[in-house]
């Protein structure tokens, strides 16, 4: 029997999983700083929901999804997104005005596998419902941007477009349309079978890029409420100095979006996965999959593709490492009392000799290391060069006055 995870698929184990929790931590604490509650949707849900909510001629539904059947016989799919799964819980709450909420989860795309791109990975992300206004999309953004900064991402950019929407969007496409059908020879087959069903798919195509440098862009057609929705994004990004680069070809890979497109770069990345996080605005999304009108703005981020730019090395995990003279049970509660405290704690369980659990201790990194020796109250502390008698009592305080 092999016991390699499927493929596509990683088990993180430590110390890599030390820097996933790290990251996990952060991102709670910058999703609480710009007041999103965590939002739990289920892992699988109606295949339907894709189908409707992100597009059947989107790579990620028609060619994708995990999808099955369960013993009732409901087609259902592992979410390979988390948006549409949030609106869904949003609409069926029943919840009216602006509502925030922060994901954190494994998301499933059969994917080619390479490093940065896997069948499981997980993305932590918001969603800002019934809002409308420009301030939510740029308050999003900032989110994000400063997440990224402050986890070390980096040559971190971001990059920006306008989709326009159900007024400017259909007359843009059929400019592009007459545009690609006048180069359709030179276009590559997938490119070419898009121009009839979803022309702005062809201004993602990496292999024909060269030939669409003068391609007409959407934010250069924009009605009126679309440019100044678009122009009070970015002078709020100017205002929260938050540097962006307009990319008039970002059209994303979904087709929920309207107006506001953005993806986080990891410049230092290779090109095919450098796209650490990406999002913008779905105002149609809510009614597209059956419900009331409700726009929002969201965007969610690569924690694979995080933790492979973010070059950080995970910190240690321990405090405190218990060396034992009088074997593991005394250890075990000398240790107990310090984690009562709330010190992160690690001992020897295996009667191992005085001279292997030092070595162990050095090996884990923990600042302190406290000897104890039969159920005396008082135990030999080591931090550095400095040495110490404490009370066991005392042991907490005096780590928290010396570490
Ligand atoms: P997305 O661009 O499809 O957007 O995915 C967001 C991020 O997830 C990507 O930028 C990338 O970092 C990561 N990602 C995507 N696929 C993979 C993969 N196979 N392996 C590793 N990482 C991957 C969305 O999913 C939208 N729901 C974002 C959004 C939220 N838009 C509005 N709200």
């Amino acid at each position: 029997m092999s016991f390699q995870p499927p493929k596509g698929t990683d088990d993180i184990i430590a110390p890599e999983s030390l820097l996933w929790r790290e990251l996990l931590r952060s991102w709670d604490v910058w999703a609480e700083r710009y007041g999103y509650p965590l939002v739990m949707t289920p892992l699988f849900e109606a295949t339907d929901l894709f189908e409707r909510g992100v597009g059947d001629e989107t790579e990620v539904v028609s060619k994708q999804m995990y999808t099955f059947s369960d013993k009732g016989g409901r087609s259902l799919t592992l979410r390979p997104e988390g948006t549409a799964g949030v609106v869904r819980a949003f609409l069926d709450s029943g919840v009216k005005g602006a509502w925030k909420g922060s994901y954190s989860g494994p998301m499933f795309r059969y994917e080619r596998p390479q490093a940065g791109r896997r069948r499981q990975f997980w993305q932590v992300g918001v969603e800002y419902l019934d809002a409308e206004g420009f301030a939510a999309d740029a308050e999003v953004i900032e989110l994000g941007f400063r997440f990224l900064g402050a986890v070390g991402v980096p040559g971190l950019q971001v990059l920006l477009n306008s989709l326009g929407d159900e007024t400017c969007r259909p007359d843009y496409v059929e400019l592009l349309r007459s545009y690609l059908d006048e180069r359709r020879d030179k276009l590559c087959e997938d490119s070419t079978a898009a121009i009839g069903t979803n022309p702005l798919r062809v201004l993602d195509c990496k292999v024909c890029a060269p030939l669409l440098v003068d391609a007409p862009a959407m934010k250069d057609h924009l009605c009126r409420p679309c440019a100044d929705h678009y122009g009070g994004v970015k002078s709020s990004l100017n205002r929260l100095e938050i540097p962006y680069v307009e990319d008039g070809r970002l059209v994303r890979g979904l087709d929920y979006y309207t107006r506001t497109a953005f993806e986080y770069i990891a410049t230092d990345l290779e090109a095919a996965q450098n796209a650490v996080g990406g999002g913008g605005r779905y105002d149609g999304l809510a009614e597209t999959i059956g419900g009331r009108r409700a726009p929002g703005v969201g965007f969610a981020l690569g924690v694979d593709r995080i933790v492979l730019a973010s070059n950080q090395q995970p910190e240690t995990m321990i405090d405190v490492y218990v060396v034992s003279e009088s074997g593991p049970a005394d250890a075990l509660v000398a240790a107990s009392r310090l984690r009562q405290d709330g010190l992160r704690v690690a001992l020897d369980t295996e009667s191992r000799s005085v001279k292997a659990q030092f070595k162990e201790a050095a090996r884990s990194n923990a600042p302190a290391v406290l000897v104890v020796s039969g159920d005396t109250g008082a135990v030999d502390i080591r931090l550095g060069e400095e040495r110490a008698e404490v009370d066991i009592a005392e042991v907490s305080e005096w780590l928290e006055a010396h570490l």
